[in-house]
């Protein structure tokens, strides 16, 4: 059986479920009967009841953006414009809002709706079809499944999954082709393509860093390990993510009345193209000549990607984007492990030093009427051309 995008198992399976539930139910009611069951079959649990004993991991999920997915008032609105466009339902739904497609909750009657990607939806995950059109095999209820071997948790059911440690856990969301046959979010596939999956290194890997803290309330249960994956999954937003993804040298020099200028960036550390997703995602670098007495001269380059509708319209919100974009004008972001040499050449007297300075903003618009400009200041280098020289 499946429902909007996410399949559920067949009766057979869920009565088998049902039949483990009751008997786990059953196993530790009497002891904690004044506390609330975290799962029932069918229904995806708040992710303030995992909070409850998950602590550490909870407040890094909260600071995450997909703690935000559903309710940020960003997506609220761009979800809006693209159900009055679409005339329909625009399918927005199982990425941003999965526990609402999976519960069939239409009316956002239920909080854990509101919690975008929340524990229990990732945690209630049997496997993935990699490709297919309902790609997340979602069992609802008491057992959850996880990174751990041998976790024996009374308070809930525990299973162990390969897909956890694997990236085709992120890639039904992070890879997607809308209905112009045009290829939206190509995260996965830019991975994919890399050096790193021979390296064993994953989307975890670098979002989900291991980090101290505990597993579960030690006053709930003891852990074997004193150590957590970080669930903040930090991407774009964060200024150290930007760091460790790109690396950048300059030189000058000077040449006759001008100052020649080269800029080399690598992309080092990203596991895809910097930037990926959206394509109103860029990285603006901002190079300039300064002698510091009057004279100074700016040149900018994006690297981005342009993406058009049928009509050769230039897209400029994410609703637009996931909707209608049916072709890319320009592609010039950063490969995994690309280095780019850009050059440039300035006019500058030879009265005084100059100082070349370039600068890395990472900017992203996802609505035409509020494009910062030129964004987040994250990376920059200098170097020096003496006075006569
Ligand atoms: C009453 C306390 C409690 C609550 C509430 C709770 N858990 Fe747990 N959970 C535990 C304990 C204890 C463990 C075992 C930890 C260990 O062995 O290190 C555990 C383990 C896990 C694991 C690891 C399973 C594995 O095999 O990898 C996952 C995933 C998990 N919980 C998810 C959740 C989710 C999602 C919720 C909310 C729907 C939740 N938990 C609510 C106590 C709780
Ligand atoms: C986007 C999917 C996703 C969401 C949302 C999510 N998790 Fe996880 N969780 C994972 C993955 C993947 C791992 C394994 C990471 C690894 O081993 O590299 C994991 C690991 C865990 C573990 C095992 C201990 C550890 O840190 O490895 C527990 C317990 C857990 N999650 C509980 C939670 C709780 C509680 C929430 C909500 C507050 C939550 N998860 C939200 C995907 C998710
Ligand atoms: C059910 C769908 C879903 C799954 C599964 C999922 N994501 Fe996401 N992810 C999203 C959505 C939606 C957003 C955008 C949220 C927003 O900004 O409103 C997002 C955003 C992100 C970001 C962006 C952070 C930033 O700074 O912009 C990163 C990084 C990320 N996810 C990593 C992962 C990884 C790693 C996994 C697998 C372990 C994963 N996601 C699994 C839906 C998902
Ligand atoms: C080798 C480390 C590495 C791997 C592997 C990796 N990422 Fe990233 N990711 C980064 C870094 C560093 C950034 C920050 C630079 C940036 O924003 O592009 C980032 C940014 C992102 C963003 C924010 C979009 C953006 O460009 O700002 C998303 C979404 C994301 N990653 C998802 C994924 C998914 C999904 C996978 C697995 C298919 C993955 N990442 C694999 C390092 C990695
Ligand atoms: C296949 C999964 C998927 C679908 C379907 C999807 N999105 Fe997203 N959306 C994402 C991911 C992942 C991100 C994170 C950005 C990235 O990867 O660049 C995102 C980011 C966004 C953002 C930016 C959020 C912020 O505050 O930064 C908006 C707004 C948005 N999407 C709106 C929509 C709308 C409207 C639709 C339906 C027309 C839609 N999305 C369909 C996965 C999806």
């Amino acid at each position: 059986m499946s429902l909007w995008g996410i399949s559920v198992l067949s009766k057979g399976s869920r009565a088998s479920l049902l039949l483990v539930v009751s008997i786990v139910i059953v196993a530790f009611g009497s002891a904690a009967h004044a506390r609330q069951r975290p799962g029932r079959a069918g229904e995806l649990t708040s992710a303030e009841e995992c909070g409850r004993c998950h602590q550490d991991i909870h407040r890094y999920w909260k600071a995450s953006r997909h703690a935000q997915s559903s309710d940020s008032p960003r997506f609220q609105q761009a979800f809006l414009k693209a159900k009055a466009d679409a005339g329909a339902d625009p399918g927005c739904l199982t990425c941003h809002a999965p526990a609402a497609v999976y519960m069939r909750d239409t009316k956002w009657e239920k909080k854990t709706s509101w919690e975008g990607v929340t524990c229990d939806f990732c945690h209630s995950v049997r496997s993935i079809r990699a490709g297919a059109d309902r790609p997340f095999v979602i069992e609802a209820g008491m057992i959850k499944t996880g990174p751990l071997k041998g976790a024996r948790p009374t308070e809930h059911g525990a299973a162990f999954s390969e897909v956890y440690t694997s990236s085709t856990l992120c890639a039904p969301c992070h890879q997607f082709t809308n209905d112009k046959k045009y290829d939206v979010l190509t995260t996965f596939a830019e991975w994919q393509a890399s050096s790193y999956p021979a390296q064993n290194m994953t989307c975890q890997t670098c979002h989900m860093r291991p980090t101290t803290g505990n597993i579960v309330d030690p006053k709930v249960a003891r852990s074997a390990t004193s150590s957590i994956n970080v669930h903040e999954m930090p991407g774009g937003h964060s200024i150290s993510e930007l760091n460790r993804a790109l690396l950048a040298q300059i030189t000058a020099e000077r040449k006759g009345d001008a100052i020649d200028v080269t800029v080399t960036v690598v992309n080092r550390g990203a596991g895809h193209k910097v930037p990926t997703g959206s394509p109103l995602r860029a990285i603006v670098m901002v190079v300039e000549a300064d002698n510091a007495v009057g004279a100074r001269q700016i040149a900018t380059r994006t690297f981005g990607r342009v993406v058009v509708d049928g009509a050769g319209q230039e897209l400029q919100d994410e609703a637009g984007v996931f909707q209608r974009a049916a072709k890319t004008v320009s592609d010039n972001r950063l490969a995994p492990g690309e280095r780019k040499v850009e050059r440039f050449s300035f006019p500058m007297p030879r009265t005084a030093p100059v100082r070349a300075l370039v600068r890395f903003y990472y900017r992203y618009a996802p609505e035409a009427s509020a494009r910062p400009d030129p964004g987040t200041p994250f990376l920059s280098v200098s170097a020096w051309v003496n006075a006569g020289q």
